[in-house]
């Protein structure tokens, strides 16, 4: 089916979550954060998920900014650095200003110059999205900053998939959809969008009822994919 949308994930795929902890060991405003800044963003992404995942089964939607402070509430505990107030803070304020990684921009004026339609669908709240799509820059690349938060339900609820294809008027396999988390790439190919996995992090693939259609390893390899699957 010939693609008439284009969709990115954000965190992970178009952002880099591990940014904020980065920069802020950079800084060595905090000595004590270096040695554990690897499992803290780690512990910090694992819970947010498994929060967003959770609340979602339960029907107790939250936004994804509270769950992100709750994941890193608890990656602080779990480190050994709870009651660091200003290191919190600084966190989250490092977070909603999160870097971009280089390879996206390419990949989104290519579509821009092809007048692709072209959006993030992600589970971050209206305020984080804009913020952070603002902060790096990558405002004019997207017709579309799709939030969960209008549904109340997190991706990979079948229902948010189809809050894309009713944003741009298309069907699932009009809809071509990047992500570097497998577990949402996974959701989108049940769901019948066509789907790039940009596996960053070179993981094995999930074992879900639905293989994505094409893996690669950054976004320029998939700006190479895409544009065969195009036809640009
Ligand atoms: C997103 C996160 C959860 O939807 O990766 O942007």
């Amino acid at each position: 089916m010939a693609i008439k949308a284009v969709l990115f994930d954000a965190y992970g795929t178009l952002l880099d979550i591990a940014s904020a902890t980065n920069r802020l060991v950079e800084t060595q405003r905090y000595p004590e954060l270096s040695e554990k800044a690897e499992a803290l963003t780690d512990i910090w992404r694992a819970r947010q998920l498994h929060y967003s995942w959770l609340r979602s089964l339960m029907g107790e939607y939250q936004s994804f900014w509270q769950l992100t402070q709750d994941g890193l509430d608890f990656a602080m505990k779990a480190t050994g650095l709870e009651g660091h107030d200003d290191l919190r803070a600084d966190l989250l304020g490092l977070y909603r200003q999160i870097d971009a990684y280089e390879d996206g921009r390419a990949i989104l004026e290519m579509m821009k110059a092809h007048n692709m339609p072209c959006g993030i669908l992600s589970n971050g709240n209206q305020h984080m999205l804009d913020e952070a799509v603002q902060h790096a820059g990558l405002m004019p690349y997207l017709d579309r900053l799709l939030s969960v938060e209008s549904l109340q339900i997190f991706k990979p609820a079948p229902q948010v998939y189809q809050f894309g294809c009713d944003a741009f008027g298309v069907k699932a396999d009009e809809i071509l959809f990047f992500s570097s988390n497998g577990w949402d790439i996974g959701g989108a190919a049940v769901f019948g969008y066509q789907t790039i996995w940009v596996n960053r992090a070179g993981q094995p693939q999930e074992i879900l009822p639905k293989a994505p259609d094409y893996e690669v390893a950054n976004l320029t390899q998939a700006a190479m994919k895409a544009q065969q699957i195009c036809g640009f």
